[in-house]
């Protein structure tokens, strides 16, 4: 029998969002490369298992109830984020774009909140609209989650996977070239 006390699937996965979005304002606050690179660890590892739980059991459990063109472009809002996860895992503090991407990622991540929490049209109220099991769902993927960040934990957080980018052979150009301080 499932535990009432625990949040359904889109309590939960709103907490979560909470969450990643109170990181990033302490990222904004922060001072410091020690400081600046676990809040980015923490950020990284959140929005990793946060992209499993709902891709593994959220959106499957969505598809053919709510619109798969939400649904898809929720996952390919995901896949977008992960380049950016990807980089800032192989990124330090002290490079130059390392703030950049932190904040560019956040508002990718800001408007991908917003299609799933808006009001009527967004995947959560379609899906609880079409009776979707969020009880059940909510119980699934906060195990999963738990277990996923333990992992994290123990052996470091894994690449991102992407689901929906085949494309992308990707070329390092010419750097951004640095403006010269005046002398
Ligand atoms: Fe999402």
């Amino acid at each position: 029998m499932a535990d009432r006390t625990s949040l359904d699937a889109i309590a939960f996965l709103k907490a979560d969002h909470r969450k990643v979005e109170e990181l990033f304002a302490e990222f904004k606050a922060a001072k410091g490369a020690a400081k600046k690179q676990k809040l980015v660890e923490e950020i990284c590892a959140e929005l990793t298992g946060h992209t499993v739980i709902e891709e593994e059991i959220f959106y499957p459990a969505c598809r053919g109830k709510v619109e798969d063109g939400l649904l898809n472009e929720g996952y390919v809002e995901h896949d977008g984020s992960k380049v950016l996860v990807a980089e800032l895992l192989a990124s330090a503090p002290n490079e130059e774009f390392y703030d950049a991407k932190v904040k560019v990622l956040s508002e990718q991540i800001e408007h991908h909140v917003h299609e799933e929490e808006k009001r009527s049209d967004g995947i959560f109220s379609r899906a609880r609209a079409a009776g979707l099991d969020i009880d059940e769902l909510g119980d699934l993927m906060k195990g999963r989650k738990k277990a996923l960040l333990a992992e994290y934990k123990t052996n470091g957080i894994p690449a991102p996977e992407t689901r929906t980018f085949t494309g992308h052979t990707l070329e390092q150009g010419e750097p951004v070239e640095k403006t010269e301080a005046p002398v």
